[in-house]
């Protein structure tokens, strides 16, 4: 009872800056998301789930479906890559 109340104060105290420290999402961007988005236009998820790849390996691949025409930030590339390294390959990467 006591403590709830504390809790309620100090929310309604310091309640934006907390707020929108407990509303963000994982820092970086959503690498599922970044394959969803920017990986499907050209070709289904079976061509880039099917093997498995390191990140270095990833990198390159990347670097080579922006060649074709891919659109992908730096930060999605980070994201995307690190998660592909250890999803690809498993049905993690694939629905
Ligand atoms: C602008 C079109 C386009 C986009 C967007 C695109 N790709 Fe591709 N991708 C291709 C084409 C064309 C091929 C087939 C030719 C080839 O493998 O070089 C391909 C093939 C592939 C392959 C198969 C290589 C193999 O050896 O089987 C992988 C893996 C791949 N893409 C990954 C990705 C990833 C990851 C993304 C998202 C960052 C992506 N692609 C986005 C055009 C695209």
């Amino acid at each position: 009872m006591r403590a709830g109340a504390l809790l309620l104060a100090s929310m309604t105290l310091f309640g934006c800056a907390s707020e929108v420290a407990w509303a963000e999402p994982p820092p970086g961007p959503d690498a599922r998301e970044v394959l969803e988005t920017r990986c499907t236009g050209c070709h289904g998820l079976g061509w880039v789930c099917g093997e498995s790849r390191s990140e270095v390996a990833w990198a390159r691949e990347v670097q080579r479906m922006r060649g074709y025409g891919a659109r992908i930030t730096p930060e999605e590339e980070a994201a995307l890559v690190s998660w592909l390294a250890t999803a690809s390959g498993s049905p993690d990467c694939a629905d």
